[in-house]
């Protein structure tokens, strides 16, 4: 549960407006650097909880701004890739396809070029992650949004039936070397960064703690194997449920525009980036709340 402030501070005049699109609504009007009381931040709760994903527009903030509000959800992660942390802040990792004068990636260049859910390879995954826009390409960087609510209410019930007792193998370094060999500059890590993300086994139907709702929880990016199937059975399924999971009713196109901070939810959505062209900049800064053990 989000930290209850006092009552005393002054209510903001905003909005909450729903997207046309299966996920996701838009904030307009409230200023996450300014205190925001606790009737403010129940609202902003509960929206997210039903829209998964929400859009503050126009947030002209600093990182310090951007990391207190994130910390009104919970704890917050620090990123394996160190390197791509923000000076002075290392709970902002960098999401950047910049290069530095001496041609050195700024950030992390290819950040969610597979669907996934934000840290689903430690036991304890991630409740939500804050993507702030720093520098916008003039066409392309679109993020995408998968509800995995829907994915599983659309599932069959033989099919569901057959899901509720699976588990499934997450790992961060399912694709790390395939990322890496496409691009070089991605560090090699260390003994002591292996070391932070052994595979975690989680369920392969989760139900959100905090609505009770059910969704799926497999990854095109993290998941490797159903445990105890044979490999061929495993991959079929996998195969089918990333197929599955993604289809476009279930999904939201974040165009961004500048300032946007996004905030969605890893336990009830998966999220990917469209791309960019390579001649185009783009920079954002993400922050990510610490989620408690899938069930
Ligand atoms: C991410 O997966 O956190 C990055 C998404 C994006 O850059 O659009």
């Amino acid at each position: 549960m989000p930290a209850v402030l006092s009552a005393s501070v002054p209510s903001q005049t905003f909005e909450i407006r729903r997207f046309d699109a299966p996920v996701g609504a838009e904030v307009i009007g409230l200023d996450i650097s300014r205190p925001i009381g606790e009737a403010d931040f129940a609202r902003i709760h509960r929206a997210h909880l039903d829209h998964h994903v929400l859009v503050f527009r126009d947030q002209r903030v600093s990182p310090a701004d951007h990391v207190a509000f994130s910390r009104r959800f919970g704890p917050l992660e620090i990123h394996v890739l160190h390197q791509f942390q923000l000076k002075g802040h290392p709970e902002i990792l960098i999401v950047s396809n910049i290069r530095g004068e001496g041609g050195e990636p700024i950030g992390l260049g290819d950040a969610g070029v597979y669907w996934h859910s934000d840290i689903s390879y430690k036991p304890e995954p991630s409740l939500g992650s804050l993507l702030h826009a720093q520098e916008l390409p003039s066409e392309g960087g679109d993020t995408l949004f998968a509800d995995q609510h829907l994915a599983w209410e659309a599932l069959s019930p033989q099919m569901q039936a057959r899901l509720l007792p699976l588990k499934a193998e997450h790992s961060y370094l399912a694709k790390y070397e395939e990322l890496r060999a496409k691009n070089p500059w991605r560090p090699k890590l260390s003994p002591a960064q292996i070391d932070q993300v052994q595979p975690a086994v989680q369920p392969v139907v989760r139900t959100h703690p905090e609505t009770g709702r059910k969704a799926l929880f497999v990854s095109e990016h993290f998941t490797t194997r159903i445990v105890g199937l044979p490999p061929d059975e495993s991959d079929a399924l996998l195969a089918e449920l990333f197929a599955h999971s993604v289809k476009p009713e279930f999904v939201y196109r974040h165009r961004w525009q500048p300032h946007d901070l996004v905030f969605w939810d890893n336990r009830s959505l998966m999220h990917l980036a469209a791309g960019t062209p390579d001649h185009l900049r783009r920079k954002l800064y993400r922050t990510t709340v610490k989620g408690d053990r899938p069930r």
